[in-house]
């Protein structure tokens, strides 16, 4: 018998379901009689005892649903040692929780915080499975991460509707990529729908840079330029601030986004007219793609490998065109960010992307 603890944390994602799917069919067609507890809202469930047993059922259809049937919820991880508002040890209620319902394993998905959590509930002494999810990529350990290609695919979606109006009007466009601290989407988009410049915090940005594009263009007889522009992109001279200089700087920003201020800066010293579009959230919303589809699939299903042969302590990731196991220690509190020396950025460039370095 196998007691099986499952919960989603952290921003949801596409395939959540497709992954705990896998998961779940691989132990059910397994001769071990299996039990799976399925935690709601994240980490809020382990700690306060929320779950649903979940049965063959529960996994069934679930393929193409976006979302996630478990709930989530975001436990940040640098507070997770402070008692809650009723003075509750919250590390130490998820552990009573596990065993209570003696259980043999917990299965995680999430992305960078929920994975320092799982790491610590490793250290903690419960044996702890992880699937890496984040429509941004930048887990640490896996060269892929499900949801991000259906984000690419919402994101490049975004990026060739406002290329027609764009092209129309003559307009400068920013489309604003979700992505976090890192480049990945926005990379992945911006070449995809054929943007002209990508800005990607990876790669600090210099305005006049990105100006002399846009002229090029211009002098070019483009009458258009589309910016694909990631949400946690910099500037040269905001990344040369101290910490604390740029969270002064942010305290008086007026900007909703670095997108805006990019906006008004183009407007300012050339006169274009220029336009911003966020998708926002809808980048992480409805149905998985099929890469996505099969790729989470093959994920939980080899995670339910894993539990069967009772090897606990890894997130299950991809590399090398590889599935495989990587040690939670190793993957905990660690960014995959985007290399600015990586073959696909001086491919980019060659193709003429200008990255405004
Ligand atoms: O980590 C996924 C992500 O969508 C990031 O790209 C984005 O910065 C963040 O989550 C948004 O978080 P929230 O859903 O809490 O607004």
């Amino acid at each position: 018998m196998k007691r099986i603890g499952m919960l989603t944390s952290g921003g949801d994602c596409q395939a959540l379901n497709a992954a705990m799917r896998g998961v779940a069919k691989t132990l059910f067609n397994s001769k071990e009689q299996v039990e799976i507890y399925g935690f709601l809202e994240g980490y809020k469930g382990l700690i306060y005892g929320n779950f649903r047993m979940l049965t063959s059922q529960d996994f069934s259809g679930i393929l193409t649903e976006g979302g996630t049937m478990l709930g989530t919820s975001r436990t940040p991880f640098k507070t997770i040692r402070e008692p809650d508002e009723n003075g509750l040890d919250r590390v130490d209620a998820m552990l009573q929780t596990y065993y209570k319902l003696r259980l043999d394993c917990l299965v995680v998905l999430g992305g960078n915080g929920t994975h320092k959590t799982a790491n610590l509930l490793r250290e903690e002494g419960l044996n702890v499975i992880t699937l890496p999810k984040t429509i941004d990529n930048d887990l640490w350990g896996t060269d892929m991460t499900f949801g991000f290609q259906s984000a690419v695919n919402i994101a490049t979606d975004a990026i060739d509707c406002i290329h027609t109006t764009a092209a129309s009007h003559g307009r400068v466009f920013i489309v604003e990529v979700m992505g976090h601290k890192v480049g990945w989407l926005t990379l992945n988009a911006g070449m995809a729908g054929g943007a002209d410049i990508i800005l990607i915090p990876e790669i600090p940005y210099d305005i006049d840079k990105v100006i002399d594009k846009i002229e090029e263009r211009d002098k070019n007889g483009s009458r258009f330029t589309i910016i694909a522009v990631a949400e946690g992109a910099i500037s040269k001279e905001d990344a040369a601030l101290s910490k604390k200089d740029f969270k002064d700087k942010m305290k008086n920003y007026k900007f909703p986004s670095v997108s805006y201020e990019l906006a008004a800066q183009i407007q300012e010293k050339t006169g274009r007219e220029v336009r911003v579009t966020v998708p926002g959230h809808m980048q992480r919303g409805g149905s998985p793609c099929p890469y996505d589809r099969v790729f989470a699939s093959r994920l939980g299903s080899e995670a339910g490998k894993l539990i069967l042969k009772g090897e606990y302590g890894f997130m299950v990731g991809y590399k090398n065109r590889e599935i495989v196991k990587v040690p939670l220690e190793d993957v905990a509190g660690k960014l995959k960010m985007v290399a600015p020396d990586a073959s696909i950025v001086k491919e980019a460039k060659l193709l003429g992307i200008s990255f405004g370095d």
